[in-house]
């Protein structure tokens, strides 16, 4: 269904906006490893504060877990790169409840943008528990009441019904002022949701990573939905295993061998899996290696796809007008395993007249590392929360903000 967004608010001039956003950004020593999830959020805060809105700003950082956590996941040096981003001053208040922040809202002037503490840091020091992980709807009213009006551009927390999100939209709802979708999070519903539902064909998808475990349900959703399931990473070796295949000491999840047998019964010649693959022997970049079709060897694991299976992939890309791609096809982390997820980052960085979408946290990062980034249809900011998006979940932090 569609939501209301930005938009969609009228008379944003001098009204209090609070925007969930999702800043939950690699950080060490205070320095922040990638920024992206800053700049995505860019469009709607401009967009609020270009017409005079106060923007008042909430994410999490990490998990917090003691008072030690709170050292490396303050926002303090978030807020400082958002100010330098947006060219302008950014207020940040050192907590996220009570007085200060209250005088700070209060002070705010039009079009002026404050950043108030790590709302994990709820997640501690009180009696009711983890307060802003689990919903505490005393938080959400509290920090609801706050604000006029209600933005949650955070889709990489849309998998999760927390206090800063859903709380906020709920009490915000209650109290007939506006929840609605920023830019970011339509944007994100629209591209992964517009795949999956209504596809330009030939639909297909690449899914990789370690376990079968953590993929079965987008697998089973997309076989539902694509013209093509390419398989690759560690998981393609339980499914090697369901086909009879040796795996030497390749990764393999026995309790899943069985619904790996029932999903390639199912799939028929939809699902993909590799023909060759790079085997060592041992978890090493400067382990001893060969490439091998089918079965592994003894005393071999398989790292990454081989040559033949990047043919094979490229081959079944090359005519897609519609692409999805959810992790690593390899230890992408080792130089010497990473070659097939560069082969097929490149690839569709260079794919001409299809629309495709990236998300999870190896493939964006071969994309990027490749610089063909700019030339991809869309980066999901979303790692869980695209995942369970292709799965065809209903995500509460989405459903909880207002319909059209
Ligand atoms: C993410 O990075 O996937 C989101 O920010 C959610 O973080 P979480 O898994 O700690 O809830």
């Amino acid at each position: 269904m569609a939501k209301q967004t930005v938009a969609d608010l009228k008379d944003i001039k001098g009204k209090k906006v609070l925007v969930r956003v999702d800043f939950n950004v690699p950080i060490k020593d205070g320095v922040i490893g990638d920024d992206n999830r800053i700049v995505a959020a860019l469009p709607t805060i401009q967009y609020i504060i270009d017409n005079g809105g106060k923007a008042i700003l909430l994410s999490h950082l990490g998990r917090i877990k003691s008072d030690e956590d709170k050292k490396e996941l303050t926002l303090k040096p978030v807020a400082a790169r958002l100010g330098e981003l947006l060219n302008k001053d950014v207020t940040f208040v050192a907590s996220n409840e009570g007085q200060e922040l209250e005088d700070a809202i209060n002070a705010m002037t039009d079009g002026q943008v404050l950043v108030m503490e790590n709302t994990r840091f709820q997640d501690i020091d009180n009696d009711f528990g983890k307060r802003e992980s689990k919903n505490d709807p005393k938080l959400g009213e509290y920090w609801a009441s706050l604000g006029d009006m209600f933005v949650n551009d955070a889709f990489g927390t849309a998998h999760r019904a927390h206090a800063s999100n859903v709380g906020i939209a709920t009490a915000m709802k209650a109290n007939n002022k506006p929840a609605v979708a920023g830019y970011l999070l339509e944007k994100e519903i629209k591209f992964l949701g517009e795949a999956v539902d209504a596809p330009e064909r030939p639909f297909v998808a690449i899914l990789g990573g370690a376990k079968v475990s953590d993929k079965i349900g987008v697998i089973e959703h997309l076989l539902a939905k694509a013209d093509k399931v390419i398989v690759g990473g560690g998981m393609t070796y339980t499914f090697y295993a369901a086909k009879g295949l040796t795996v030497g000491n390749s990764l393999v999840e026995e309790d899943k061998i069985e619904l790996a047998k029932e999903l390639i019964e199912k799939a028929g010649d939809k699902l993909v899996l590799p023909v060759d693959n790079v085997v060592a022997d041992k978890f090493a970049n400067d382990a001893k290696t060969e490439t091998v079709e089918g079965n592994i060897p003894d005393g071999y694991m398989a790292l990454d796809i081989g040559p033949k299976a990047i043919a094979e992939f490229e081959n079944v890309l090359k005519d897609a007008k519609t692409v999805v791609w959810n992790g690593p096809m390899g230890v992408f982390e080792m130089d010497n395993f990473a070659k097939g997820t560069l082969a097929i980052g490149e690839f569709l960085g260079n794919l001409s007249g299809a629309t495709t979408i990236v998300g999870g946290g190896d493939s964006t990062a071969a994309v990027k590392k490749l610089g063909v980034g700019d030339k991809l249809t869309h980066i999901s900011t979303g790692g869980g929360a695209s995942l369970e998006y292709l799965e065809g979940k209903t995500l509460p932090g989405i459903a909880a903000i207002s319909d059209k």
